[in-house]
């Protein structure tokens, strides 16, 4: 049985990796499944919130009661974040979302060469999507942003300080980069007055405990 901590609420999520085109048929992305932030969706639907879910490519089944926008690209996600923020309580960033996209893509499938000439691809920085909804956030606190950080050291001085950077109220550490398409995770919460640690568990059961943790700091605030 879970308590509907988040009836009437409206969450916004984005998960899965980026596909950042390089021609029509090839492209760089990375190794995030999605599992965290679809578990997250699921767990926010769960909790009685009406939840939407932007998703760059997986094989994941979309969760019960839960809208899901498909996007390729972080200018993709961006869009569809941008479009659907009005209104949301809750914005969580779950995605690993790419860094770069490449700016000399080929509008057809590149040709390898006989004489061994390989591509030069050039990039461009990709929006901040986390970093654009928390610069949305009102006056009365919505969108509540939560963001995620996968950090390989030093996590309890990244996370802090990421937190700081991207202006948002609460950072998920992963510990270790190993989460990538794994069943269990373990998470760092960082919030203004420090951090609390979440034990190895299925993803699941985390995200069960970080929307109950969600709730609960909204709730506070509210009695502000
Ligand atoms: O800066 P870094 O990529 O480590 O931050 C990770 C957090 O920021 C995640 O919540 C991720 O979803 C979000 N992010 C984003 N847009 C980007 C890069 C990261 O929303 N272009």
């Amino acid at each position: 049985f879970q308590p509907k901590v988040l009836a009437g609420k409206r969450v916004l999520l984005t998960a899965g990796p980026t596909f950042e085109a390089i021609d029509p048929v090839r492209g760089i992305t990375n190794l995030s499944s999605g599992k965290m932030g679809y578990s997250i969706a699921r767990a926010a639907r769960e909790a009685g919130a009406e939840v939407t879910l932007v998703s760059g490519p997986t094989t994941l089944p979309t969760p019960h009661g839960v809208r899901r926008i498909d996007v390729r690209s972080a200018a993709q996600m961006h869009e569809a974040v941008m479009d659907h923020i009005g209104g949301q309580h809750i914005f969580v960033g779950v995605a690993a979302v790419a860094d770069w996209r490449v700016t000399n893509a080929s509008d057809q499938k590149m040709k390898k060469q006989d004489d061994g000439a390989t591509p030069r691809l050039e990039f461009e920085q990709n929006p901040d999507i986390l970093a654009s909804v928390a610069a949305t956030t009102s006056i009365s606190g919505w969108p509540y942003c939560v963001g995620f950080a996968a950090e390989s050291e030093n996590l309890v001085e990244y996370g802090a300080i990421k937190r700081e950077k991207k202006g948002i109220p609460l950072l998920v550490g992963n510990i270790g980069h190993h989460t990538f398409g794994q069943d269990d995770n373990t998470i760092v919460l960082f919030d203004e007055s420090g951090h609390t640690v979440l034990p190895r568990a299925d993803k699941l059961t985390l995200a069960r405990q970080l929307i109950s943790e969600i709730a609960k700091r909204i709730e506070q605030r509210s009695l502000l």
